[in-house]
Order: structure tokens, then sequence, then C-alpha cells
């Protein structure tokens, strides 16, 4: 292990572009929203002054709505598409800042647990770095807030307790099988431009990669946003595709505890709204319970109206946030330890994959469809151990450690060999690297 957290450390360095760290080197070579929150946490442990800049030069992007958007590119660095010319954001709205240049979409919002972590990480540190964090956390704190309110605002305007998205990316888990139908009644029109993509540049197996199809799809989504110039209450009505996220949701009811904690130590007022915030989407979590699948959460497609039945990480969410009775609680980690996710027989290592190896969708090479995700495994953990289940927590980190032991920092692993796949000395896999070790 000590070897390993200096390799995580290094790549980490390695991937640094100043003030912002590259999802991946080759294949992700801006700052993308959530693996820059886990990232941060993981530079913590390193440099805690460098970690408030990786989340400071995210902010730097964030849109006068709040919205923190999925990528802050990197001006100098021209190789990626969907680029900012694709994404057109500052030419299409004002409240898209023109500098950074940035995607118009969002992700997950882990940032307010990062920074509950960071801060933890600073104080064990305690000197200079504990006291660097306490300067910068009000700011950071104004930046979150205006975050959680455009989500609550705009993300869930009906009250549901569950976040509502645009477009797979927004999940963070592109193509994962939860999203196969909501996309099957997006129509890709024969206007959509031309491009060429660059996943499938870089990474040469493109088994491992969304097929063309899908692509499409997420490319055709992205000119209806522009035709709606990301204007959230242009996009709700006239969304192709239009979804709950419970793992999301699930996430964003934590983060508003975190948030609601540091509101209380900074002595801000918005304490009670924020654990309100908290409160609501735990209920909506809990309420997308579905027994007939074995208590995991569903989405439901909001075009459609349908429950999406299909198993997948997602449906973990009530773990994240919390608030089953006794039993529930129990039989869900049962479930995840059952021979159909982590205990399956299989499996190299008993990681959670993205999806249950005894399900029909299950492709263990195609990215989310099947594969297993260390940052994934890792912050199931973190969050498990935020509400005591210490066992299956602690398992969960064994398992991803021994995944990410072979020192390559993949993006993600075949669950069943454990190759790794896709990018390799993939920043938020070494900075979940360093969260375990150190
Ligand atoms: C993108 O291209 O922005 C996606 O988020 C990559 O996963």
């Amino acid at each position: 292990p000590p070897e390993l957290a200096a390799r995580a450390a290094y790549v980490i360095r390695g991937n640094s572009a100043g003030a912002m760290t590259r999802a991946a080197p080759d294949l992700y070579p801006h700052q993308w929203s959530w693996d820059a929150a886990f990232v941060a946490v993981g530079l913590a442990h390193v440099d805690v002054v460098r970690a408030c800049r990786e989340l400071d030069s995210l902010f730097a992007g964030q849109w006068r709505t709040g919205m923190i958007p999925h990528i802050v590119f990197d001006p100098s660095e021209e190789g990626y598409f969907p680029g900012p010319d694709r994404w057109a954001s500052a030419e299409l709205t004002d409240d898209a800042p023109r500098s950074p240049r940035t995607s118009g979409i969002c992700q997950p919002p882990v940032h307010a647990l990062a920074v509950e972590r960071i801060a933890e990480i600073a104080a064990a540190h305690g000197g200079p770095a504990a006291a660097h964090v306490e300067r910068w956390l009000p700011g950071a704190y104004d930046r979150l807030l205006a975050w959680h309110r455009y989500l609550v605002r705009e993300r869930d305007p009906q009250g549901r307790g569950l976040l509502t998205i645009y477009h797979g990316w927004e999940s963070g888990m592109d193509n994962s099988p939860r999203w196969d139908p909501v996309y099957a009644h997006v129509v890709v029109g024969d206007d959509l431009p031309p491009y060429a993509r660059r996943d499938t540049a870089v990474v040469a197996d493109a088994s491992q990669r969304p097929e063309p199809a899908e692509y499409d799809r997420y490319l055709w989504l992205v000119e209806q946003l522009k035709r709606a110039r990301y204007d959230d209450a242009r996009v709700r009505p006239h969304a192709e595709f239009l979804t709950t996220d419970v793992f999301a949701s699930a996430a964003f009811a934590v983060a508003n505890e975190a948030l609601a904690s540091l509101a209380r130590r900074l002595g801000r007022p918005e304490h009670d709204e924020l654990l309100g915030a908290a409160e609501r989407f735990r209920r909506g979590v809990l309420d997308a319970r579905d027994e007939a699948s074995g208590g995991l959460a569903l989405d439901v497609d909001l075009v459609t109206g349908d429950h999406i039945r299909v198993e997948t990480i997602a449906g973990f969410a009530p773990l994240i946030s919390g608030g089953l009775d006794t039993a529930a609680e129990r039989a869900l980690l049962a479930l995840l330890r059952s021979p159909r996710w982590t205990g399956h027989p299989a499996l190299r290592h008993p990681v959670l994959p993205t999806t249950s190896p005894s399900s029909p969708e299950f492709r263990p090479r195609a990215y989310w469809r099947g594969p297993s995700w260390p940052v994934m495994n890792w912050f199931l953990a973190w969050m498990l151990n935020r509400r005591g289940a210490k066992d299956v927590a602690g398992s969960l980190r064994a398992a991803a450690l021994a995944e990410l032991s072979d020192g390559s920092f993949a993006e993600y692993y075949e669950p069943v060999t454990g190759e790794p796949l896709g990018s390799l000395d993939q920043s938020w896999s070494a900075a979940a690297t360093l969260d375990l070790v150190l």
C-alpha cells in the first residue's frame, strides 16, 4: 500500500494542468464536475491547498443560476469532443460564464460531501493545512449553497424529492442500462451536425465504449438543449430525455446534510433549509423503492411515466441516503452481498459492479453496463461508513483496493477477469486509492 499510494499521488500530480486536474490524461483532458470533487478528496491527503484550488477551479465555471457544469474546459487544451465550441454555452446564454468555458449540463452533486471530507482530513493533519481550509470554507459554502438551491429549484420543481436529469451524461453513468428505455424514445433527426468521436480514438477497443447509435443520441440531446438555450424552464416541457436519478438524489440528500452541518459551523442561517432539503430527497429515494426488485430504488422515465426495472448499482441509493428501518436496511445490505451482486461466484474480487452479473443487461466490458468502477465502490463504502454499516463498508473498501492494487488506476475493470479497462491513470481512481490507503 505505501508504494501504491505514492504511485497514486504521482498519477494525480501528473494529470494536473495547473489549477485543475484532468479527469484522465488523454481521454478526458479537462475538469469534470464529480471527478473534481473526488479528486479533491484524494488531493487533500497530499496537499490540502491544492485540493481547495481544485474545487475553486470548478467553482469558477459555476453558472449564474448556481449550476455547476459537468465540464470546465482547460483553455490550453483543444483535444476533446464535444468541446466548448460544440456546447457553445456562453454563446447561447448569459447564465454561462464566458471564461472559463463550460458544458451546459451538470453531474451528481457530491461536492458538499467532498468539502466535508476535505475539512475532516485537514483537521486530522492540523497546522497550516487546517488553518487554510478554515479560511477557504466560507467561500466554498456560498458556491455550494447556490448549487444546491439551483438543484432544488430547477431539478425538482414539483417537490418529488428526486432530481430530474436531461441527459444520461448528467447521471455520470452515461450508458447505464437504466437509461436504455429513456433513450429508446429519443429520435435522432437528420440534421444532427456531423462529428468525430474522441473516446473511441483513445480507447482502441470500441466494445468498452458506448455504441455509435447511443453516441448519436447523446449528441442529439446536446443540440436539443442548445435549441432551448440551456434554459431549464424551456428544456423541461419538451425534453426528449427526462428522468429521475435516484443515485444523484441520494447523494444530494446526504450532501444537504453535510452542507447543513457546515452552515451551523459557519454560523449561517440556512441550516434548517438545508436539512429540509436533505429530508425531502431522502424521502423521495425511499419512496422509489420497489419490493419486487428486492428493495432497490427505481427511476421513473418522466416522458412515459414508466418505472425503469433494471438492476444497477443506482438501486442501492437508499443505502446512501439512509432513513430505512432496521429490517429494510438489513435486507438491502444482504442483497448487496448476495450472489446477485458482490457475492456473485464469477467475480474476481467481491466488488459491486455497475449492473448485476445475474441480470440479462450485464455486459462486463461495456463502460457502465457491468464493469466495476473503483471510485463507485469507494464512494459507496464511504457512504455506508457514514451510516454505520461498517462491515459492508469494510469489505467494499478491501475489494476496491484489491482491484486497484494492479497499479493501473483504470477507469473501470472487467469484474470477472480483473482486466483494467477504459483509460488508465484515471484521476479519480488514483484519488480513491489515496483515500483508501491513507
Ligand atoms: C462527456 O463526453 O462529457 C461525458 O461526460 C464523458 O463521459
